[in-house]
């Protein structure tokens, strides 16, 4: 069996963050080199979501179509949030409020999901995750709760080209998208 015959465990990634430079696209990059092989990640960019209004909910763009079917057909989801005044981006509440509508299609329901964040702080997005936390209670997907992984500091953890090169947290990643495999396998 090839290994790519092995990748029976699909997970859809998302960043909260929209910038060329992010730390937070870089740690998920980084996903995708340390997740057990049998996970297959793919990462979705947010960008061309709309700003959301419900007038408009049962007209969604190509874009947030996509969006809500890549996110039905994935095994497990893995959403990396930086942290913008104590809280999650607009960017990325935009686009869970928008991909959760209209009622009765959200596509997070029971869903399970690894959470991460970076941030340039010492608390590493600590505050953003736990309000994205708080949003998918409503939403009722599955959040592993432990391990957690908060990056500090991110500016001292990615060399010139991107990559993650902080040994801990290259030692952290791997462990939790073990667990996550785990969780994701548990919810199945
Ligand atoms: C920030 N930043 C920030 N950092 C933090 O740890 N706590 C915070 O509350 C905030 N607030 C905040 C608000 C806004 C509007 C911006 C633009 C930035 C700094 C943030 O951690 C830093 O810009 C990261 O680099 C953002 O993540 P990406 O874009 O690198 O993934």
């Amino acid at each position: 069996m090839t290994t790519e015959n092995n990748k029976n465990i699909k997970i859809l990634g998302f960043a909260g963050s929209l910038r060329k430079g992010s730390f937070n696209k870089m740690l998920l990059n980084a996903v995708r080199e340390l997740a057990p092989e049998e996970m297959e990640i793919e990462i979705f960019n947010l960008e061309g979501i709309v700003p959301f209004n419900q007038d408009f909910e049962n007209e969604p763009n190509e874009k947030l179509k996509t969006f809500k079917e890549k996110i039905r057909s994935a095994d497990g989801l893995l959403i990396v949030t930086p942290e913008y005044n104590y809280s999650i981006p607009g960017v990325l509440k935009n686009a869970i409020d928008a991909v959760s509508r209209p009622y009765g299609t959200n596509p997070f329901e029971e869903k399970p999901i690894g959470i991460m964040g970076t941030s340039i702080s010492m608390l590493g997005s600590a505050r953003a995750q736990y309000h994205l936390r708080q949003s998918l209670v409503f939403l009722n997907a599955y959040p592993m709760n432990k391990p957690e992984i908060m990056v500090p500091y991110a500016e001292k953890k990615f060399d010139q080209s991107g990559k993650l090169t902080d040994e801990f947290t290259r030692k952290m990643v791997k462990e939790f998208m073990a667990n996550l495999l785990k969780w994701v396998n548990k919810l199945k």
